[in-house]
């Protein structure tokens, strides 16, 4: 258990609203923040934080909670690893007089990060002993890497054989079990034996941005398949939320970003001054990975393969990266597969050619117009109706007023077409996508929050309407603690037995175990006892009745007796049914004893 006066004293410290603007950029609404949902997708934010009642709810998606509830979702660990991980942000020591304190959790994903440490300072002494690394060595010099780049990054090589790395790692302590989460070695069927994951292939140890290595990737060095091995997920490591070098380009990337799509294109970047590269894991990217991105960076420019696949995946890396604000532009290499290859052919020059081809990337909107021209032969009139529909929808979907009036320009030069009538059609489409997305959110809120297949409240559907009573009761006990002294000493009578369903049973229960008529009652100390799914159903009870404006005594008592007929009503069919089946037995044996 921790001390209420620590958790206090740690939320004191972790302002909610510079927690979360950490993860999730926010803009000032009134007396609260609002910005785009870290947990689910939308466009429009609907993601709230109120640093009066110190907590966030997201009106589309239900997710709510207090600072510690959003980082047990957001970094998806426990209740425990969330406090210890804002402790160790803040400076303050968590009390534990041994290591099987902390939580389990954390302690295993600190063994990993370790090893993996250890595994990394491993692989980059083989590269480096002739004896071993020799020909790997020779590969990434191949490659245009210098010594300095190499160890710049931890460049390293995995030795052939199975035993290499596991040997070195079970001498330092760490057990098979934990090699095998840890992804960096396998367990035979056959011997029950662990061995070595990466096999004769140079590593790209993957570095988060505070430093830690979290992952591998592993190349092959001729044309053997896989020619990629990477990390999957292990509680240390999340690959859909992690980009290669971004440890390097973070403090570089404010103004633009190049993404790239492999290890080597990052690195021959980086070698030649465009510390601003990074690379997704050997996947597309991830919407939380254009998070991420947002959060460094104003503006994105893909990098991707010259290949046709190369392209595909940009066009939906620049929708996603479109989605969380970014500014997005493509770049697309000449005379070469990929920027690793345009900068080895560059010579002397290739620094200059390549900031040309990023100075001359193309913005979304002409990247999309040339697509589109070049699928319609604008002479003729039909295609040239096509051409500005599937033009007006690209419009509809940028978010500035302004920058939508250039692009209606451009499109009624090139087609001929009245500028009035493409506004037009774009408001249109705006509003129809506006409608669309308002049913989708409603549709999703109704699904998570309430009516049909509640999966937090299951009662709720029996009678929404006592349940309903229930959420405002406990939403003004928690928005007004104060009500709870009135509780405790008898004045207002409430008790567990009064509740209809069980959750919100619970609820009432914990919150009166919390309450202490010494300190403030801060909901959040109901993280401990609730998931983060429910924490955002009670968080929702708070914000519902944070927006009314009668909270006081009389509304309380009204709504306590309300629910308490409700619940009566409910003992009395439940005992009514009872009743019923005894007399059923009763009248059944009678007629036995007739006959
Ligand atoms: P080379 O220049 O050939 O060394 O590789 P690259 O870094 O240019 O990679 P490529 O463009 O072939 O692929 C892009 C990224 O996809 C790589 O950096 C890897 O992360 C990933 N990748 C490529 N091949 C594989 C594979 O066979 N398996 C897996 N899991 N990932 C791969
Ligand atoms: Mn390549």
């Amino acid at each position: 258990m921790i001390p209420p006066e620590i958790i206090e004293e740690i939320k004191f410290r972790c302002d909610i609203v510079d927690t979360i603007n950490a993860y999730v950029p926010l803009k000032r609404a009134g007396s609260n923040w609002n910005g785009l949902c870290p947990f689910h997708s939308e466009r429009t934010p609907s993601f709230t934080v109120f640093p009066a009642t110190k907590s966030f709810y997201c009106f589309g998606c239900g997710a709510g909670g207090d600072v510690i509830t959003f980082i047990m979702k957001r970094e998806n660990i426990d209740y425990r690893a969330a406090l210890e991980l804002l402790a160790d942000r803040v400076g303050i020591t968590l009390p534990q007089n041994n290591d099987n304190m902390r939580s389990e959790e954390t302690v295993r994903r600190e063994r990993i990060l370790n090893m993996n440490r250890e595994a990394a300072r491993f692989f980059h002494a083989c590269l480096y002993d002739p004896n071993i690394g020799r020909e790997a060595l020779a590969y990434l010099t191949g490659r245009g890497l210098s010594g300095a780049v190499i160890k710049h990054f931890g460049l390293g090589y995995a030795p052939d054989g199975f035993g290499a790395l596991t040997d070195y790692l079970q001498k330092r302590g760490y057990t098979a079990e934990e090699m095998s989460t840890g992804f960096l070695c396998g367990i035979s069927k056959k011997t029950g034996r662990p061995f070595d994951y990466f096999r004769n292939r140079v590593i790209f140890p993957i570095i988060d941005v505070t430093g830690n290595v979290v992952a591998f990737g592993g190349r092959v060095m001729d044309d053997s398949v896989p020619k990629y091995l990477n990390t999957s997920d292990t509680p240390a490591f999340k690959k859909s939320r992690n980009l290669f070098a971004l440890n390097f380009a973070k403090g570089k990337c404010a103004e633009r970003m190049i993404l790239c799509e492999g290890y080597m294109d990052v690195i021959a970047l980086h070698a030649h001054g465009f510390e601003n590269a990074v690379a997704t894991l050997g996947t597309a990217i991830t919407p939380e990975q254009a998070r991420i991105m947002a959060k460094y960076t104003k503006k994105v420019i893909i990098s991707y393969d010259a290949d046709e696949a190369g392209q595909r995946a940009a066009n939906k890396a620049m929708k996603l990266l479109g989605e969380v604000g970014l500014d997005v532009r493509v770049l697309k290499v000449t005379g070469a597969k990929d920027p690793d290859e345009f900068l080895r052919k560059g010579g002397e020059n290739a620094k200059e050619k390549f900031k040309l081809l990023l100075d001359n990337s193309r913005a979304q909107f002409e990247f999309k117009l040339e697509g589109v021209l070049s699928r319609h032969d604008i002479t003729i009139l039909d295609e040239r109706i096509k051409a500005a529909a599937e033009l007006c929808q690209i419009i509809s979907e940028v978010w500035s007023d302004a920058e939508r009036e250039v692009y209606i320009g451009v499109v009624s030069d090139k087609l001929d077409i009245p500028r009035d009538s493409l506004k037009n059609d774009v408001k249109r489409m705006i509003k129809k996508r506006e409608k669309e997305r308002r049913t989708e959110e409603k549709q999703t809120l109704e699904r998570t929050t309430g009516g049909w297949g509640d999966r937090i409240n299951i009662d709720k559907v029996k009678n929404p309407y006592a349940v309903n009573t229930e959420e405002h009761i406990l939403g003004i006990l928690l928005l007004y603690p104060e009500n709870l002294a009135a509780v405790k000493n008898g004045s207002l009578s409430l008790t567990e037995e009064d509740f209809y369903s069980e959750f919100n049973r619970r609820v009432f229960g914990e919150t009166m175990a919390h309450y202490d008529p010494a300190r403030p009652l801060d909901f959040g100390c109901l993280s401990d006892a609730f998931s983060p799914d429910e924490m955002g159903r009670i968080t929702s009870m708070i914000v519902r009745r944070q927006g009314l404006g009668d909270n006081g005594s009389g509304v309380l008592q009204e709504m306590v007796e309300r629910l308490r007929g409700e619940t009566r009503q409910k003992r009395l069919s439940e005992a009514g049914r009872e009743v019923d089946a005894i007399e059923d037995l009763l009248a059944s044996q009678r007629q036995k004893l007739k006959k």
